[in-house]
C-alpha cells in the first residue's frame, strides 16, 4: 500500500496513541510466567505485541478478552509446553530477544525466528550473556536468527556489563536471571528503558558510572493488573506534527512518561517546540500524563551524540524531520545502533533526505545536514520500516507531494497512524 499524504491546515483536537509497546511485550510475558491469572489494560495491538501473544500461545498460554483488557492464564515460571512449530516474533525484536531469556530456562527444545528483516539482526548481543549463564543457545553462523535453544541442566548468574546500550538485552538478562541459581547483576553505563525492572519490583542503584540492577534465581512473578499506558514513541510522531504544522493545537491523553523515555520531549522543547505536560500522575509504576502541543517556529541547532542517542534511539528519524526546519544543523552521531533497526535507518533517512534535496553527509555512526531552503516533492521507500513511514508520512502534513512507499508497516507499532493523517479521526 502507497500513501499520498494531503497537506495540513492544522491538527486539532484530543489523539490516543496505541499502548505503550515495550511495556505490552512485557505484561505479556510476565503475566505469562506469572502463576494465576493476570490482567493486561489497554494492551497494544500493534503486530509487535500481538508476535509476543502469539509466541506465548504456541507455548500453551491461553488468554481471553480483547487486548483492551486481556486476561492471561500465567503457568509459573515453568509451566509452557514445548510448541509444534517454530516460534515466529515476526518483524520484533523485543519479542525474539525477552522471550530467549525465558526460554533459555525451560525444559524443552525450541526453536525461535522472524521475518527477513529480523533474521538479519544481531543476536550474538543476547547469546553471549546467555551462554556466558550456562545456556545452550545457537544462532546462524553470523549470530542472527532462528535462534535454537537447548534445554541445560541449570543455568547460574552472572554479573554482566553491558557492551552495548539496548534494554532488550538488559531485560532478556533479567528474564533468564529468574531461571538462574544466584544474584544475576546488570551494569549499564547508560540507564537505558527500566520497564522490566519496575514490573518485576527490582530497584536500580548509581554506584560510581554505573547503573546496577540485580534480580534473585528462582524469585516468583506474581499474577496483577497490568495498566499500559499510551507510546511516548508513538506520542513523538504527532508531538512533531504538531509543531512543524502551523495552527495546530492537540492534545495527547495518557502517555508514559517514564523519564528514560521523555528525552525526546527535552530535544523538541530546546529547538523551541511548544511543549506542555498536564495532569502528570504515577499509574501502575509508571509515570503518565497528557500532553499538549502547540505550533511554533522551530530554530537552532539539533545535535544527537554520546548518552543521549540511547535515550531517544526510536525517536530519532521523528527527530530529524523536525531538524528539516530549524534554520540549523541536525547532527546525530554516535548513532550505529540504527543500523540495526527494523531496517538501517541510517541509510533509509539518509537516501530519503537526499530524495527530497537536503545536502547530507552520511556517516559510519550518523549522518548531518543543514535547513534545506527549499524541500521537494519525492516517492519515500520506508524500507518496510514503521518508524521511517511514519517519520516521513508526518513531513507529507506540511510538505506537498510526499508518497509513502509501502506504508502499511506503520501497523508493527500504530496500526491507527494513517486514519489520524488522512481523515483527520480523533
Ligand atoms: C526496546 C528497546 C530498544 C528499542 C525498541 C524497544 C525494548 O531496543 O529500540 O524499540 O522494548 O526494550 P534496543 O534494546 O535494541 O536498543
Amino acid at each position: 500500500m502507497n500513501i499520498i499524504v494531503p497537506l495540513s491546515k492544522g491538527l486539532k483536537g484530543t489523539f490516543q496513541v496505541p499502548g505503550d509497546k515495550s511495556i505490552s511485550h512485557r505484561a505479556l510475558l510476565l503475566s505469562a510466567i506469572a502463576q494465576g491469572t493476570s490482567e493486561i489494560i489497554n494492551c497494544s495491538r500493534a503486530a509487535d505485541p500481538l508476535s509476543t501473544k502469539n509466541c506465548l500461545e504456541k507455548l500453551g498460554i491461553e488468554t481471553y478478552g480483547t487486548m483492551n483488557q486481556l486476561k492471561v492464564i500465567g503457568k509459573g515460571l515453568r509451566g509452557f509446553h514445548q510448541p509444534e512449530t517454530l516460534l515466529d516474533a515476526g518483524n520484533s525484536g523485543t519479542t525474539i530477544r525477552l522471550l530467549s531469556g525465558i526460554l533459555v530456562g525451560q525444559s524443552f527444545a525450541s526453536t525461535i525466528a522472524g521475518d527477513e528483516s529480523l533474521n538479519r539482526r544481531p543476536m550474538k548481543r543476547i547469546i553471549e550473556p546467555l551462554r556466558q549463564m550456562g545456556a545452550d543457545i545457537m544462532g546462524t553462523e553470523n549470530d542472527t536468527a532462528p535462534l535454537t535453544i537447548q534445554p541445560v541442566k541449570e543455568l547460574h548468574a552472572i554479573e554482566y556489563v553491558m557492551p552495548v546500550a539496548s534494554a532488550q538485552v538488559k531485560s532478556a538478562i533479567l528474564l533468564a536471571g529468574l531461571y538462574a541459581e544466584g544474584t544475576t547483576v546488570v551494569l549499564e553505563r547508560v540507564l537505558t528503558r527500566d520497564h522490566t525492572e519496575r514490573m518485576l519490583g527490582l530497584t536500580t542503584r548509581k554506584e560510581s558510572s554505573y547503573w546496577i540492577v540485580s534480580v534473585e534465581g528462582g524469585k516468583p512473578v506474581e499474577p496483577q493488573q497490568y495498566i499500559v499506558p499510551g507510546d511516548i514513541s508513538a506520542a513523538a510522531f504527532l508531538m512533531v506534527a504538531a509543531s512543524i504544522v502551523e495552527h495546530s493545537e492537540i492534545l495527547i491523553e495518557n502517555v508514559g512518561l517514564n523519564p528514560t523515555r521523555t528525552a525526546v520531549i527535552d530535544i523538541l522543547q530546546s529547538i523551541g517546540a511548544n511543549i506542555s505536560i498536564e495532569d502528570k500522575r504515577m499509574q501502575n509504576g509508571e509515570e503518565v500524563g497528557n500532553i499538549r502541543i502547540h505550533s511554533a517556529e522551530l530554530r537552532g541547532n539539533l545535535t544527537i551524540s554520546g548518552e543521549l542517542v540511547a535515550k531517544v534511539i526510536d525517536e530519532i528519524p521523528i527527530l530529524t524531520i523536525a531538524g528539516l526546519f530549524t534554520g540549523g544543523v541536525c547532527s546525530i552521531r554516535d548513532a550505529s545502533e540504527l543500523r540495526k533497526k527494523e531496517s538501517d535507518r541510517i541509510r533509509a533517512i539518509v537516501s530519503n533526505l537526499r530524495a527530497l534535496g537536503a545536502e547530507v553527509e552520511e556517516y559510519d555512526d550518523g549522518y548531518a545536514f543543514e535547513s534545506p531552503r527549499e524541500i521537494k516533492p519525492a516517492t519515500i521507500e520506508s524500507y518496510h520500516d514503521h518508524r521511517i513511514a511514519m517519520a516521513f508520512g508526518i513531513l507529507g502534513l506540511r510538505i506537498p507531494g510526499i508518497t509513502i512507499l509501502n506504508a502499511e508497516c506503520v501497523n508493527i507499532s500504530f496500526p491507527h497512524f494513517w486514519d489520524y493523517i488522512l481523515t483527520n479521526q480523533h
